[in-house]
C-alpha cells in the first residue's frame, strides 16, 4: 500500500526521496503531448521530535505553532494548526507492519495493533473498559467512561426513557462530543443511525486515529475554539458523555455553536457529573448549564438518574448505575411566549412545530452514571 502524501502537515522533509515523478500533460492535463511538466519529489515525512508521521492527521503535531500559542485555555495545543509557509510537502508512511485493516463489521469491535500502535489508553482506561489488547488486535468491548458495562445497554436506555427518539427513523443524524473511542457512534450504525465523532488530541493519545481504524466517522476538533464544520441544522441529536466541555463558557459560546448545528426539535443528551454530585463547583456547573439552555428556549424533558443492574457482569463497581426520574412536559402556550426569540435565531423549523401543536419540543439531558 503506497504512502499518503501531505502538503500541510506539522512534520517536515527529511530528505529521504522516497518517490521522484514526472510525467507529460497537456494544457488542460489530460496528457498526450504539449509542455512537459516536471512534479516535484517527494520526501518521506519526518519521524522523532514530537511528531509520529505514522497514523496521520493533517496539521496535527504541529510543534512550533502550539509552542507560540499565547493561550492554552480553550486546549487549542490539542487541535489542529497548518503551517503556513514553507508549507511541508512529504509523504507519510505507514505504520510498521501496517496490515489491511479488518473489514466492517469486525473492526467495530477490532483492529490490528500494528496499525494503530498506541498502548497507552489500553491502561489509562483500563477499569472503563474502552479497549483491550488481544494478540495482535485492540479489542473494543463497548464500554465507556459512562456505559462501562456496554454502549447498547446505554443506547437502549435512552430510547426506553424518551420513546420519541425512534433511534433510525426520527433520529438518523448524531454529533457524539467529546467520543473518546467512539463506541457510542459505532454501536449506533447498528439502529441505522450516522454518528459523526469528535474528540480532540488528548492525553489519550489515538481516539480519533482508533476511531478511524474502526471504520467509524470521526474527526478532530475542540468544541469552544471556533466554528464547527457543519451547515445549520445538521444533527438531529448531539451527544456529550462525560466530554468535559464547559458548556457555559464565554458566555455559552461552546453551547450556542451546539445550538447551531442542532436540528429545531431535536435533542442534546447531556451524561455528566454535575447532574447528580453534590459539591459546589458541579452544582454550580449545573445551574448555569440550565440557566443557559433556559435563555436559548431549550426545555429539559428528562432529567434521568440510573440505578440498577445492566449489562454482563465484569466486577461488582461495574455492575452498578443508580436511577431516579423526573419528567417536564411543557405546555404550549409556554412555548408560544417564546416565539420571538425563537424568530430572531431564525427556527423556521421550530416554528412549523409549534404551529402544529406539537407539546413536547425540547431536549433530554439523560444524565446517567456509573
Ligand atoms: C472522559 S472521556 C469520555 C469519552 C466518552 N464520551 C465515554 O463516555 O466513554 C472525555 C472525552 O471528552 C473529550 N474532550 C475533552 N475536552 C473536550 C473539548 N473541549 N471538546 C471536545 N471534546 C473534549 C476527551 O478528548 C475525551 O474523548
Amino acid at each position: 500500500m503506497p504512502p499518503a502524501a501531505t502538503e500541510a502537515s506539522g512534520s517536515a522533509g527529511n530528505g529521504e526521496t522516497a518517490a521522484g515523478v514526472s510525467s507529460e500533460r497537456d494544457e488542460e492535463g489530460q496528457g498526450g503531448g504539449g509542455a512537459v511538466e516536471e512534479l516535484p519529489s517527494w520526501e518521506l515525512c519526518k519521524v522523532g521530535k514530537g511528531v509520529a508521521a505514522a497514523d496521520y492527521i493533517p496539521c496535527l503535531d504541529n510543534v512550533k505553532a502550539v509552542k507560540a500559542l499565547k493561550s492554552l485555555r480553550h486546549m487549542e495545543h490539542r487541535e489542529r494548526h497548518c503551517p503556513t509557509d514553507p508549507r511541508p510537502r512529504c509523504l507519510v508512511p505507514l505504520p510498521e507492519r501496517y496490515r489491511r485493516p479488518v473489514p466492517w463489521p469486525r473492526s467495530r469491535d477490532m483492529i490490528w495493533y500494528n496499525n494503530v500502535p498506541h498502548p497507552k489508553l489500553v491502561e489509562y482506561k483500563k477499569d472503563q473498559n474502552w479497549v483491550r489488547k488481544s494478540g495482535n488486535y485492540f479489542v473494543f468491548p463497548g464500554g465507556g467512561t459512562q456505559f462501562k458495562n456496554g454502549v447498547a445497554s446505554y443506547i437502549k436506555f435512552i430510547e426506553q426513557i424518551l420513546p420519541n427518539i425512534q433511534w433510525g427513523i426520527h433520529t438518523r443524524t448524531v454529533l457524539d462530543v467529546g467520543c473518546g473511542v467512539a463506541s457510542f457512534g459505532g454501536y449506533l450504525l447498528d439502529r441505522n443511525v450516522i454518528t459523526m465523532s469528535v474528540a480532540p488530541k488528548d492525553e489519550h493519545e489515538a481516539q480519533i486515529q482508533f476511531a478511524l481504524e474502526r471504520g467509524i466517522p470521526a474527526f478532530l476538533a475542540v468544541i469552544g475554539t471556533q466554528k464547527l464544520p457543519f451547515p445549520d441544522n445538521s444533527f438531529d441529536v448531539i451527544h456529550c458523555a462525560r466530554c468535559r466541555v464547559h458548556w457555559y463558557a464565554d458566555g455559552g459560546k461552546p453551547l450556542l455553536e451546539l445550538n447551531r448545528v442542532l436540528r429545531p426539535g431535536g435533542y442534546y443528551i447531556w451524561s455528566a457529573t454535575p447532574v447528580y454530585r453534590k459539591n459546589p463547583r458541579d452544582i454550580d456547573d449545573w445551574n448555569a448549564v440550565v440557566a443557559l439552555t433556559k435563555s436559548i428556549c431549550w426545555r429539559t424533558v428528562f432529567r434521568v438518574q440510573v440505578k440498577g443492574i445492566v449489562g454482563p457482569s465484569r466486577g461488582l463497581k461495574d455492575l452498578i448505575l443508580s436511577t431516579r426520574l423526573h419528567l417536564t412536559i411543557l405546555p404550549f402556550s409556554f412555548l408560544k411566549k417564546k416565539l420571538i426569540l425563537i424568530q430572531v435565531i431564525g427556527r423556521t423549523l421550530f416554528q412549523k412545530y409549534i404551529s402544529t401543536n406539537l407539546q413536547l419540543i425540547g431536549l433530554v439531558f439523560a444524565m446517567l452514571w456509573t
